[in-house]
């Protein structure tokens, strides 16, 4: 790992290369847009609005952390996509109506100028979805060998010196690891055999490994988080990271579930529920795509709350997650959480959470901010699965036998650390103003 100022600056442009030019991914690029010409402020982004505390508190160094490490700056970023329909950046905004006409309006030339390549995409995969859009080809590992061209003729066209990927295509239905996902020989084999395990986010994500370009997936579907493809990111020297964007109900719930823990109050029950209209929405009605969905949204309580070391608090929790295809509210999603705690001689109470929130509005500055610190992290020589970067994921890719940490507090701790570290600084305790005690006691 480079630390400090051994991590080479970040010339040049960024290319940020998003399968899928959806709710999402038009939300992030018109975000950054507005930016870039004064329009809009990047509420939500870390890399562009948060400090980072170095050394002590009373030592008052609180740089951003842009300023604190070599990040690539707005200006620099390009974009490329691929989708399924092929409307521009401009006309997929409009129909994704996350924004308003008039934010949207003087955005206009520049998201005309971003235009879909054609997806690899198989039905099967997303069945709520069809689009003329689309590769074809005889096999899987065509489909590869095409979205390595366009990867390689888009950093040409853009004149981009490095790239990221984040996929913010479609919830693919749920699958589980096969044989083919082994290894990567196993894989490889599998492509050009047509294994149905393999699915198209896969193939963007073996294409931007091969190239050496960092991905992360921003949905719950099985993606990088293969042996193969693990293999392959370590071998080619790529971070890589994922999955599924921690945003709405589930950003809120591990805000609330680390607090209820920390203070020994008991959970019995906690039901989610929420509507969506967007495409997004309409994707996840299928109950495969759902599935994905609710095994990324079902596991945070229960590594947070440890029921296994706390069981007469969390040894009965009950857990429901519900998701509902609601049209009429597009991507103004709406979250009711009731949350059955009980405290002192086990008396009940309860908590009310009703989140109206924005889906893309919360998903944009989480792209940006995977976008440059993956950059970041290639350029430091960091590579394979970026665990620090669990603070962004529901559902966080860790090594095999690590423990995935769900709590936002100590992601964020992490996250945070890990920039010091990576800035040539030292991790922060919290225990520096109490060290002269510490010395006293010893
Ligand atoms: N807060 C959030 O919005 C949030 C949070 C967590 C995860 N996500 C995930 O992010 C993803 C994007 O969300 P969205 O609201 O933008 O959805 P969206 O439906 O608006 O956009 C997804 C786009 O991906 C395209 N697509 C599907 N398969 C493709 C393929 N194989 N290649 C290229 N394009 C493909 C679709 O045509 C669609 O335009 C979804 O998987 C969603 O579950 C979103």
């Amino acid at each position: 790992m480079r630390t400090g100022t051994q991590i080479p600056p970040a010339q040049g442009k960024l290319l940020v290369l998003l399968p899928g030019l959806g709710a999402v991914s038009t939300t992030f690029i018109a975000g950054v847009e507005a930016v870039r010409q004064g329009r809009a402020r990047p509420f939500g982004s870390l890399t562009q609005m948060q400090t980072i505390r170095l050394g002590r508190r009373s030592e008052h160094r609180n740089p951003l952390i842009r300023d604190f490490l070599p990040l690539a700056r707005l200006e620099d970023l390009v974009f490329g996509a691929w989708d399924i329909f092929p409307d521009d950046a401009y006309e997929a905004a409009l129909r994704a109506q996350v924004l308003d006409k008039n934010d949207l309006e003087p955005l206009e030339p520049f998201l005309r100028t971003i235009r879909p390549m054609p997806a690899a995409f198989d039905r099967q995969y997303v069945r709520r979805l069809d689009g003329p859009n689309v590769k074809q080809a005889r096999s899987k590992w065509e489909l590869a060998q095409m979205l390595r061209e366009d990867i390689r003729r888009t950093l040409e066209e853009t004149g981009a010196q490095r790239a990221v990927m984040i996929w913010c295509g479609s919830t693919e239905v749920h699958t589980h690891p096969a044989p083919c996902h082994q290894d990567l020989e196993a894989f490889e084999r599998g492509l050009k055999n047509n294994d149905p395990a393999i699915t198209p986010s896969q193939l963007y994500a073996y294409a931007a490994i091969q190239e050496g370009i960092p991905y992360a997936n921003g949905a719950p579907n099985l993606s990088a988080d293969i042996p193969a493809l693990e293999a392959l990111a370590e071998e080619k020297g790529v971070p890589i990271a994922g999955k599924d964007f921690k945003t709405g109900q589930t950003f809120l719930k591990t805000v609330i579930a680390p607090g209820l823990k920390a203070r020994m109050l008991g959970v019995r029950g906690w039901f989610s529920t929420n509507i969506l209209g967007n495409r997004d929405g309409a994707v996840l009605d299928d109950p495969g795509s759902f599935q994905a969905k609710e095994f990324t949204k079902s596991g945070v309580l229960s590594t947070i709350l440890q029921p296994e070391l706390y069981p007469e608090l969390y040894g009965d929790l009950y857990h429901k997650v519900d998701i509902n295809y609601y049209p009429p509210r597009g991507d103004a999603k709406e979250s009711w959480d009731n949350i059955d705690i009980f405290g002192w001689m086990g008396y009940p109470m309860q908590i009310k959470v009703n989140f109206l929130c924005r889906d893309s509005i919360l998903a944009a500055p989480v792209v940006l901010d995977l976008a440059l610190f993956l950059d970041l992290a290639a350029r430091a020589g960091l590579k394979g699965i970026q665990e620090w970067l669990s603070f962004y994921f529901k559902s966080p890719h860790v090594y095999a036998g690590h423990v995935p940490e769900h709590d936002l507090f100590i992601q964020h701790i992490r996250l945070k650390n890990t920039l010091r570290l990576l800035g040539g600084e030292e991790p922060v305790t919290h225990l520096s103003e109490d060290l002269d005690l510490y010395e006293v006691l010893r």
